[in-house]
């Protein structure tokens, strides 16, 4: 297939064509997931629980993105890459975001993405008119699970509802390209697909978003302990790796995974 490009995103997302995305954080596993047809591989900060053993994304560094995303670059030969901004490689100000960001761009990334919103509006808009392209990403943001009080649905109630879609309007108007919605309610996964301009990538947020994203050992039945009700393995009924990863692309594709009732919130 041709190479993934913004603007082929943009004609899927106008086409009503689900965004299949996975994250991935090294070469042979970028191989087989653009081989079996995954739009999207996302360098997810998630590497520190999936790769390091860590508790949260909180002790990922800068150097440990850049590296994995090098790796993912490597393999990669069409899908998109986006490359997490780490904990506190973006909060203390626009030009530290801006070498942040900067560093992952040359390391192979096509996009960032970083957490949260309110004050991170302008920070989007600064990098996107330095044509950084950025992913936006509300809901349950991982970076800040110890202010959030754990890992619990977000957005539950009108209030937050509405400061959320809110806050994803301000992302949209300052130029994000892409937004991950993480643990909220179907109906608010619904509203903020259907209210942006930009594809809406869900986990954990229902069938109505535009896309969908799990964590690559998640959806391979690699991860030991209970996993959220978000999660399917994929491996269940395939022969193999990339034979799972297939059926996730045919199952987002199609709009059979997720199943709000089975997935939902
Ligand atoms: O780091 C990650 O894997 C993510 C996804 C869960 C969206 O940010
Ligand atoms: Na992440």
């Amino acid at each position: 297939r041709k190479p993934i490009t913004l603007h082929r995103l943009r004609e899927m997302h106008a086409a009503g064509e689900k965004i299949a995305m996975l994250t991935c954080y090294d070469a042979t596993f970028a191989q087989l997931l653009d081989a079996a047809g995954v739009d999207v591989l996302l360098v997810g900060d998630s590497l520190g629980m999936v790769l390091q053993g860590q508790a949260s994304t909180v002790p990922v560094s800068l150097d440990d993105m850049a590296y994995h995303v090098a790796c993912v670059a490597r393999g990669n030969r069409s899908a998109w890459v986006v490359g997490d901004l780490p904990y506190g490689s973006y909060h203390a100000s626009h030009e530290q975001a801006l070498a942040s960001a900067v560093r992952l761009m040359q390391a192979g990334a096509h996009m960032v993405k970083l957490e949260g919103g309110g004050w991170t509006a302008p920070l989007v808009r600064f990098l996107s008119e330095r044509g950084i392209p950025v992913c936006a990403h509300l809901g349950l943001t991982p970076q800040s699970v110890h202010a959030l009080g754990g890992w619990r649905v977000q957005g539950r109630d009108d209030a937050a509802a509405s400061l959320m879609r809110q806050h994803a309007r301000e992302l949209a108007d300052a130029g994000a390209q892409m937004l991950v919605v993480e643990l909220v309610p179907s109906a608010l996964g619904r509203d903020l697909a259907a209210e942006l301009p930009i594809p809406v990538i869900g986990i954990g947020a229902g069938a109505g978003c535009g896309g969908q994203v799990l964590v690559l050992h998640d959806m391979l039945g690699f991860t030991r302990g209970k996993l959220p009700r978000f999660v399917r393995n994929f491996m269940e009924d395939s022969a193999g790796a990339e034979a799972a990863v297939r059926r996730y692309v045919g199952d987002v594709k199609a709009g059979r995974f997720p199943d709000d009732t089975l997935h939902g919130y």
